[in-house]
């Protein structure tokens, strides 16, 4: 069987960053993110008895360590429906991919959906979000749209660590403008730097403590739609993050020196009273939250800054879905 499905990147507002096990990919903290409408990975997939190895090509390319990562994440769906054919995955994204732009959330968001279709197994959202965080644990959230929460849960076997929805994207749009200030793949991966994190930052116990408040005052500001509530507790999330990211032997310092003019450059417009703050996730690029009016003036103000090579502008969007299913 044969079936395609699309989904798009989420960024968070309340970070995921370090986990409490490794193999079923759980983490030690909750999370929050809003999914995007404007970015989206298109992923297809048709189970083969004829293949021998699974064949996975990622924006036409085929790649050896992907094809891993891919295999393992299909054993698991697989597993579920009790058959061990191979797959031919093809995967392609709109946008730059491993660019801190979470192309693996909406990857694997995009690759559960198709997979579920491919071999009819009919799985609920919430399942297919816990199987998406084995993928890569941001994907769980992008099985959703608009603004949703992943669940840290505490049971060992990871069946309460799962997103879900808040609130549409309809009920209250915002806009996004992402401003890429480097092009090509980060230096450290989000899963070395989270274990690096664990591993040896001095600040990396009170990080994860923190997060519970910033989720308490994430969702009120949500269900108050209050704009300048989302804004502070997001910033001080972000650079909490990446204060404890800093503290980590050696440094992770994920910015250049564009990033920190992009953050500069929000600051002023915030004192100019437009509605927009910043989060940055584990790469230079910086993204722009704002209030849609807001978001010609913010991408505006953001192109002009020596060191920014492209603006992306996004909306909010939906979740992960099948868009093509045969056999
Ligand atoms: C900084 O979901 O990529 O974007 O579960 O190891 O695959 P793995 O990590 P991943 O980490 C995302 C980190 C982040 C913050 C976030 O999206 O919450």
């Amino acid at each position: 069987m044969d079936a395609a499905a699309a989904a798009q990147p989420n960024i968070a507002l309340i970070k995921y960053w370090g986990k409490r096990d490794d193999a079923l990919n759980l983490p030690a903290a909750g999370s929050l993110s809003i999914t995007l409408d404007a970015l989206h990975t298109r992923t297809a997939v048709r189970f083969d008895a004829a293949l021998a190895d699974d064949d996975v090509v990622l924006n036409g390319k085929r790649d050896p360590e992907q094809t891993r990562r891919i295999g393992a994440f299909l054993d698991l769906f697989r597993a579920r429906a009790g058959v061990t054919t191979r797959a031919h995955v093809e995967t392609a994204n709109d946008f730059p991919t491993g660019a801190g732009l979470a192309s693996s959330a909406s990857g694997f968001a995009a690759l559960a959906v198709a997979a579920d279709g491919a071999l009819g197994l009919g799985l609920t959202a919430r399942e297919l979000s816990r199987l998406a965080r084995r993928g890569s644990g941001s994907a769980a959230r992008s099985i959703f749209g608009g603004y949703v929460e992943m669940a840290a849960g505490t049971r060992a076997d990871g069946t309460d660590a799962f997103a879900s929805p808040l609130l549409d994207a309809a009920e209250w749009p915002l806009g996004v403008v992402i401003a890429i200030t480097m092009r090509g793949t980060k230096a450290i991966s989000s899963r070395a730097g989270m274990r690096a994190s664990q591993l040896t930052s001095r600040y990396y116990r009170e990080w994860i403590a923190s997060v519970p408040n910033d989720l308490v005052t994430a969702r009120a500001a949500i269900a108050a739609r209050d704009f300048q509530q989302l804004a502070d507790v997001s910033e001080a999330n972000c650079l909490a993050m990446h204060a404890m990211m800093l503290a980590a032997r050696p440094a992770l310092i994920y910015w250049n020196g564009a990033t920190l003019d992009c953050i500069q450059r929000i600051r002023a417009l915030q004192a100019d009273g437009i509605e927009v703050f910043f989060t940055i996730d584990a790469g230079p690029q910086v993204k722009a939250v704002c209030l849609p009016g807001a978001t010609a003036t913010v991408a505006g103000a953001l192109r002009a800054i020596g060191g920014v090579q492209d603006v992306l502008i996004s909306g909010l969007g939906g979740g992960a879905r099948l868009v093509e299913r045969r056999g």
